[in-house]
């Protein structure tokens, strides 16, 4: 059976299908990224009329690339929440009127368990259980995942979420939106150890993030002063550094507390190259296990939301009403008796 997926949660419309026993069989994705740059953010109405225009094109291309026709699909599953309330109504209208027309089953899929399964595309895949380290714009979560719909929340982000904090401070150093990967690039290319910047909650004795105070600090040290030489890349360096230093120490806090060797990282912060050299690096010197989704399926996508889906289909049966939840808790998600 083949599982079609919808993500239109942000500024990114992803269209997959997944089958049954093969996996991922194809894949399709349109950023808005360059609709957005012009507002130096997502304008929400923009984002949910780009999607009503791309939604049945990549479905289209997807049906084609798997060489399959629509009446194939034997699933429909799309991103319930929580993101932009406008965007999620079209992927939710596309895939229950496309599930009606069909008379297939719809599942409703949240985006957070889509990203935090996603490394299960990868291959070798983990086994569960493990613990996740869910790093994204909107989200910095340490979670304890049992199987699927199982999952206890171990620690999280007080104020602002890691992919934030990397935005907002990129917005500071005049590296426009998305500002993410401009200031890991950027990073990249300083030197770290300059500006003696903070590493929040680092040493508290929790499971907890705070990001905002960050920002905070970069704020302090560009103060009255003009950036010139490698000042700005050295400035990145440290910033990319704290946050680093921070989501690493925690995640093998969450590993030891939660006493399972194995981590696996999930969101769009899991496509930072730092990140990504100093866990493994850390983690290997503990023999604990770590798995990273491919790079393309860290950032929104259809893939995770297909994935997500076929697996709750397959866990649970088909569920859903037609619907859509902005705001939605992950460990609010009720496993079906
Ligand atoms: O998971 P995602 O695509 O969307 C959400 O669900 O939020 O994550 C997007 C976030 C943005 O904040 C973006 O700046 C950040 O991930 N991001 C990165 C990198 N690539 C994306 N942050 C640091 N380094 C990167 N290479
Ligand atoms: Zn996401």
């Amino acid at each position: 059976m083949f599982v079609l997926g919808i993500e239109s949660s942000c500024d990114e419309t992803g269209v997959a299908l997944v089958h049954r026993t093969r996996g991922l069989v194809a894949h399709a994705l349109h950023s808005q990224v360059e609709m957005h740059a012009a507002y130096g953010g997502v304008v929400p109405e923009l984002a949910s009329r780009d999607h009503i225009r791309r939604l049945l094109p990549l479905t289209r291309q997807v049906l084609g690339t798997a060489g399959i026709g629509i009446r194939d699909v034997g699933a429909v599953a799309y991103t319930e929440g929580p993101g932009l309330a406008g965007a999620l109504l079209v992927g939710a209208g596309a895939a229950h009127g496309l599930a009606y027309a069909l008379g297939v089953p719809v599942v409703g899929v949240h985006h957070l368990e889509g990203h935090l399964l996603s490394p299960l595309l990868a291959d070798p895949a983990p086994a569960f259980p493990f613990v996740a380290l869910l790093v994204s714009g909107g989200h910095t979560q340490l979670m304890r995942v049992g199987g699927v719909g199982d999952y206890q929340l171990l620690g999280e982000t007080v104020d602002d979420a890691a992919g934030e904090a990397f935005d907002k401070t990129a917005k500071l150093l005049g590296l426009g939106y998305p500002g993410g990967p401009a200031l890991a690039r950027l990073a990249d290319a300083g030197t770290p150890g300059r500006f003696k910047l903070p590493r929040p909650m680092i040493a508290s004795d929790d499971l907890d993030f705070s990001f905002s105070g960050l920002k905070t600090a970069v704020a302090i040290a560009v103060r009255g002063r003009t950036l010139e030489g490698n000042d700005k890349a050295d400035l990145a360096a440290d910033f990319q550094a704290a946050v680093v230093d921070v989501l690493v120490a925690k995640s093998l806090g969450a590993v030891d507390r939660a006493g399972v060797p194995r981590l696996v990282v999930a969101g769009g912060v899991g496509a930072n190259r730092s990140l990504r050299e100093r866990l493994t690096a850390s983690a290997a010197a503990r023999a604990i296990e770590v798995y990273y989704p491919p790079l393309e399926f860290c950032t929104d996508n259809g893939a995770m939301i297909a994935f997500a889906g076929a697996l709750r289909i397959a866990t649970f049966g088909p569920a859903g009403s037609f619907g859509v939840r902005p705001r939605w808790e992950l460990a609010s998600l009720v496993v079906p008796e």
